[in-house]
């Protein structure tokens, strides 16, 4: 069974059949290096080793893994699934400024607190910066050993000799192995530093956190090699100009994906937000045409949003559908059931569609607040200020019910708003004094309501 050899980019990771002067992916020159194969069947000198293989269930009894660790920040406890894994490897990625360093130094105090030995190895700061930066929020006494060091080698020495029970690397862009001949930052730096601090953490039973950058389009230098290495990967976004930070589980080994956290960044760090629909809500105009609320639900938790939509007559002959915070095909989407099921022409109208806050909305659950936000920018007329909306539409315009009704009903109805309209056969019962009004297609939602 011979294997061939493959041919990798140094500088974007992408991989070749036949080796070329520049590669295809990432236009750079004299990049493609021959990667050696990674197995060719069993060798001899494999065969006879240390493999061995245990029953799944002697595993409780032989090595019980030690209990999860709560930081006692609840936002982030969630996200991790329930607490920290013992011998885990997490990725926080995030925009360059976002708040990554602030959240993981404000995280490690706080694990430091709950009895683990915290290790926040900084590539980016001096100790000293670190130090200053820890002092202005409030937690220069906590028990954090700092490092400040980007050689992989002697990191993995220093945490060799501390035997922490956590690393913070941040970040993983800055580390460097010397047996690797490329930039730092590069895909192979970053995969061959992630690879060494994984398996660290997997042999030593050290929980290591890596910090990644990511790139204008959304992937963590270089494309995902990280991702596929660690256990857990969290995005921590938000826009710059609004104050709020969402923590997004988008890959957990140890809990469910698509959890939230969410977090506000004040003078004196991030701060926990434990209800954020009264936050997003909070400057909210009532009876403003095109502002629609819907009662999500993001992971376990029910969040209400708002979203807004502009319609406006197109200056030019291509008109314009600008989305934040909401899947520009799945907008496109809800155009044309409005034009085809409903008669709802939007051709010539230039479309903005903003989710209030800055939170970005995944849920197909939002298409009907989506289509009720079109419609209400589209007839200039506001739906009542104290109802929530929420039901996913198929092409032929039918509503679909979505999971979570009654969740979704409780949060609306503690946040003070009085009426629902949803699908019809949504599973769960009604809270006491919610007014819900049940439809089965988009038709009859239009006739309603507009
Ligand atoms: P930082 O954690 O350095 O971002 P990252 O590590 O993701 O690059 O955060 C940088 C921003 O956070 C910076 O613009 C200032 C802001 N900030 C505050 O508003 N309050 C604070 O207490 C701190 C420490 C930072
Ligand atoms: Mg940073």
């Amino acid at each position: 069974m011979a294997k061939t050899k493959s041919f990798t980019c140094s500088s974007c990771g992408a991989t070749h059949p036949r080796w070329s002067g520049r590669c295809d992916a990432c236009g750079a020159w004299n990049t493609i290096i021959v990667e050696a194969p990674l197995s060719a069947g069993p060798s001899k000198k494999t065969l006879g080793g240390k493999g061995r293989s245990i029953e799944l269930l002697d595993l409780a009894a032989e090595e019980a893994p030690p209990p999860r660790t709560c930081s006692g920040m609840d936002e982030l406890d969630r996200v991790l699934g329930g607490g920290l894994v013992p011998s885990s490897a997490t990725l926080v990625g995030g925009d360059p400024g976002i708040g990554k360093s602030t959240l993981l130094l404000q995280a490690a105090a706080k694990f430091a607190g709950a009895g683990l030995s915290v290790v926040y190895v900084s590539g980016e700061e001096a100790s000293a910066q670190v130090r200053m930066r820890a002092q202005r929020l409030g937690l220069g006494d906590a028990k954090v050993r700092l490092a400040a060091e980007t050689n992989l080698r002697d990191i993995l020495t220093t945490l060799d000799r501390e035997r922490p029970q956590l690393a913070i690397i941040d970040s993983i862009q800055t580390m460097w192995a010397d047996n690797v001949e490329a930039a730092p930052g590069s895909v192979s730096q970053v995969r061959s530093a992630a690879h060494e601090l994984v398996s660290f953490a997997k042999r030593r039973g050290t929980s290591v956190v890596l910090v990644g950058h990511v790139t204008k389009d959304g992937q963590i230098a270089g494309p995902r090699v990280v991702e596929h290495m660690v256990d857990t990967v969290l995005y921590f976004e938000g826009e710059r100009g609004h104050q709020f930070r969402i923590l997004r589980a988008v890959k957990n080994r140890f809990g469910p994906a698509d959890e939230i956290g969410v977090f506000e960044m004040t003078g004196r760090g991030l701060a926990e937000v434990a209800n954020p629909s009264a936050l997003f809500l909070s400057d909210r105009e009532t009876r403003a045409p095109g502002a629609v609320v819907f009662a999500g639900v993001e992971g376990t938790r029910p969040v209400l949003v708002e979203f807004q939509a502009l319609v406006a007559p197109s200056p030019t002959p291509q008109a314009r559908r600008t989305v934040v915070g909401w899947d520009g095909s799945r907008l496109a989407m809800i155009l044309a059931v409005l034009e085809a099921r409903c008669g709802i022409p939007f051709a010539g109208l230039d479309v903005y569609l903003n989710v209030a806050g800055g939170l970005r909305v995944s849920e197909p659950a939002a298409d009907l607040a989506v289509a009720a936000a079109l419609l209400s920018a589209r007839e200039d007329a506001a739906l009542p200020a104290d109802m929530v909306v929420f039901g996913e539409i198929s092409l032929s315009g039918a509503l679909r019910p979505v999971s979570q009704t009654e969740n979704r009903l409780k949060e609306a109805q503690k946040l003070g708003f009085s009426q629902a309209t949803l699908p019809e056969r949504s599973a769960g019962s009604i809270p006491k004094g919610v007014m819900v009004c049940q439809m089965n297609d988009l038709a009859t939602f239009v006739g309603e309501i507009f």
